[in-house]
């Protein structure tokens, strides 16, 4: 859990060039879904590089409760023992998602069509966010669900004792939401199948194949159109967790920005649901280089050189490529400020529904540190001020959002005056080794103090 704890205020100041290796965490995408379906497959899976980050260590906790053992080997080294489709135990105590939006949908969605009753909360950040775009869909399998007002978490879901599969068409782009009704799927008699019009992240689909349940999915008019067939019986899997894409855009854009930088970031995933922010900085000018591109877990990944890219060009994101890079416009809009010229950003709603409201976190910081920004319900615009340009020299409110956190601290490292943010434990949630590891690289970040 982040947010509950001391705010750990911290300082990020101008430094050198950035060198050296960056080992990032493992995706936590990916780290959640590998227990949630090592819980839901019958024996023991294993996993290597689980990203051993709160959010994932609160998803371990909830496997446990409903039943399934969760071992830690080593770092990074995991078991699951599962208790198969459909095999959940009711939990005794409420189930405590801590930060993770991803950890309480999914879960839900995966006991939604079991005969058990949970209830879910989770920080103060995770208790305004929205889940009626996950009850509702769980509501036409037979689940029933009860919120606070607006489908706000506490929530206790009543899982569907006779569950019926459901044609479900996503209304908002969200792999969470499709997630959670494939999960609920599984334990569904029948086809249960989803409609997505813009393509999200396909970890759920992928891994769903790798244990051994039938899926398809269909390019067609209305989009992608996924097929589940459910009460498989799922295999345990040796699952190894490649780096994550969205961790390393925090190394990867301080060294673009700070003068002089040359760093490798290996093993990171180029999953194409995920590389939105790559192809962006790409267009940019960035100097990033994909190295030894190979398959490691079944997903690409490839070694990144990332040299410091002096005055990269402002450029329009089209809105269609938002999916692909949504937990990254924060740290885009970081780079946007050290560029030439404008940065448009459109179809970016969905950011202010994350960990918080990241359009207005991001452009009330940005604006602090004396940069330009303007937004509108779904845009984002941030006025760069080229190499080396911007002032910095605020405190940022970082929101309970560990991306918000770490982009700010990024910003500091090159602006012309120190840059603090006002708690930096929400990094715990996703990069629990983020300011060791910027040190390590030589970016002066430490405790304020
Ligand atoms: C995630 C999906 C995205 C993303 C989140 C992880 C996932 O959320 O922002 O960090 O693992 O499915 P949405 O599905 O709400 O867009």
């Amino acid at each position: 859990m982040s947010g509950q704890g001391e705010p750990v205020a911290m300082t990020a100041r101008r430094s050198g060039p950035l060198s050296g290796v960056a080992e990032v965490p493992g995706d936590k995408s990916i780290s959640h879904r590998a227990l949630i379906l090592g819980a839901m497959a019958v024996g023991e899976t294993r996993v290597t590089g689980l990203l051993e980050g709160q959010d994932v260590l609160d998803t371990g906790a909830a496997m446990r409760a409903f039943g399934a053992g969760v071992v830690r080997h080593g770092p990074g080294e995991w078991s699951v023992n599962g208790v198969g489709v459909g095999g959940f135990a009711e939990p005794e105590a409420v189930i405590d998602c801590g930060n993770s939006g991803t950890g309480v949908r999914l879960i839900m969605g995966a006991m939604a069509t079991s005969a058990i009753t949970a209830t879910f909360t989770g920080d103060a950040s995770l208790r305004k966010r929205p889940m009626g775009r996950v009850s509702e869909p769980l509501a036409l399998f037979g689940a029933r669900a009860h919120g606070r007002a607006g489908g706000r978490l506490p929530m206790t879901v009543v899982g569907a004792a006779d569950p019926v599969p459901v044609r479900y068409a996503l209304p908002v782009p969200s792999a969470q939401v499709k997630s959670a009704v494939l999960l609920a799927g599984l334990n569904a008699p029948g086809q249960t199948v989803v409609i997505e019009r813009e393509p999200t992240r396909d970890h759920s689909e992928r891994m769903l194949r790798g244990f051994g349940a039938t899926i398809s999915v269909e390019e067609t008019g209305e989009g992608h159109v996924i097929t589940l067939t459910g009460r498989p019986e799922l295999r345990p899997q040796v699952v190894a967790v490649p780096r994550d894409p969205s961790s390393a855009a925090f190394p990867v854009c301080a060294a673009l920005i700070v003068e002089g930088s040359d760093i490798l970031v290996p093993g990171v995933s180029r999953n194409p649901t995920r590389v939105g922010l790559y192809l962006t900085l790409a267009e940019m000018g960035a100097d990033i280089a994909f190295l030894s591109p190979r398959e490691e877990g079944g997903e690409p990944v490839a070694d990144l050189r990332v040299r410091f890219s002096g005055a990269m060009q402002g450029i329009e994101v089209p809105a269609a490529r938002a999916a692909s890079m949504i937990d990254e416009y924060p740290i885009l809009s970081v780079v946007a400020a050290f560029a030439e010229g404008v940065t448009v950003m459109r179809g970016v709603r969905e950011l202010r529904v994350k960990e918080s409201d990241r359009i207005d976190a991001m452009a009330r910081g940005l604006e602090a540190c004396g940069v330009r920004v303007e937004e509108d319900a779904d845009t984002l615009i941030v006025h760069g001020m080229g190499p080396g340009g911007v002032p910095g020299g605020a405190v940022c409110a970082t929101h309970i959002d560990h991306r918000i956190a770490m982009s700010f601290l990024v910003l500091g490292l090159a602006a012309r005056q120190a840059v603090s943010i006002d708690d930096g434990s929400p990094i715990a949630t996703s990069f629990p080794a983020f300011a060791g590891l910027m040190a390590g690289l030589g970016a002066q970040i430490a405790r304020a103090g």
